[in-house]
């Protein structure tokens, strides 16, 4: 937790797969809880039309209707990130279902992948009241919640991060788009952004007790090794409750909770990104 005078962003992490439901939401708004109580000071950006991350801030829609911009004034108007504060303490970028027209709209501007880089370079729109200056790099972890599409997002969200975590499910096919992304990830890795970390697979709503998934599992390990991170997130209701009443794991008070899982993975992940931080 260096508080140095650097310009340089910290651990700025895409949380990314092409599949949807294999817990990228989850997993976002959970590490960063995680990450906030041990002390790093934590951003989410949300980049999902579907808000389901900003749901589970204290962002409301009206602010929208009020014209307190979210991502899409910044990648569609060229805004500087605006910077929200949840009652938890996590700062947040808000999305919004307007973002449905990005893929529209976003490659009809110069540079349409650049949008993300850029704006994370520029002084922010604070809407803290903190009257955050140095914010972007006195943010320890500034975590990227990535849709499924459109393509102009995820590359926006590539080309910007400095490292990705990819929450996986062992479902029949849902290893199948891994290909795909991993593929993607090492064409961004040799054009724009050669620096990019892979900071694993994370196994997520994990079902021990299906056979057909514990063989996935050792597949997986057997072609990937230590890049299967050692942490998995067990399938439990509780997380699906903690989601439909948008809050952290944290933050719902039922005993059968993997709370412990999100606390080893954020432990982990301090460890794949101490070099950034
Ligand atoms: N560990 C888990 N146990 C049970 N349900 C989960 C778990 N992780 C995620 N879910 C549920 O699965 C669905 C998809 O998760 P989500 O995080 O929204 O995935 P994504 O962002 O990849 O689309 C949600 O309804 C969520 O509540
Ligand atoms: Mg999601």
């Amino acid at each position: 937790m260096k508080r140095g005078k650097t310009t340089q962003l910290r651990a700025v992490i895409g949380i990314g797969n092409y599949k949807g439901g294999v817990g990228k939401t989850t997993t976002t708004l959970n590490l960063a809880t995680a990450l906030h109580k041990q002390g790093y000071r934590v951003m989410l950006i949300d980049m999902d039309r579907q808000a389901n991350l900003s749901s589970c801030t204290d962002w409301n829609p009206d602010l929208e209707v009020q014209h307190y911009p979210t991502i899409y004034n910044v990648l569609c108007e060229d805004a500087p990130i605006p910077v929200y504060k949840s009652a938890s303490g996590l700062y947040y970028c808000p999305s919004t279902s307007i973002m449905n027209k990005v893929d529209q709209q976003l490659p009809t501007m110069r540079n349409p992948a650049m949008k993300m880089t850029r704006a994370l370079q520029k002084a922010p729109d604070d809407h803290t009241g903190e009257g955050l200056t140095e914010w972007l790099t006195d943010f320890d972890y500034i975590l990227i919640d990535s849709p499924v599409g459109p393509q102009v997002l995820v590359d926006n969200i590539l080309i910007a991060v400095n490292a990705v975590l990819i929450p996986i499910n062992l479902e029949g096919f849902a290893m199948s788009g891994l290909q795909n992304y991993l593929a993607y990830i090492q064409e961004i890795r040799e054009t724009e952004n050669k620096d990019l970390i892979n900071l694993g697979f994370l196994v997520t709503r994990r079902k021990a007790y299906i056979k057909g998934q514990q063989e996935a599992e050792e597949q997986l390990k057997k072609r990937y090794g230590k890049m299967v991170l050692p942490i998995s997130i067990s399938e439990r209701e509780a997380v699906s409750r903690s989601q439909r009443e948008f809050v952290s794991v944290y933050d719902i008070a039922r005993a059968d909770v993997p709370r412990e899982e999100f606390t080893l993975l954020a432990n982990e992940i301090i460890k794949r990104t101490k070099n950034l931080i």
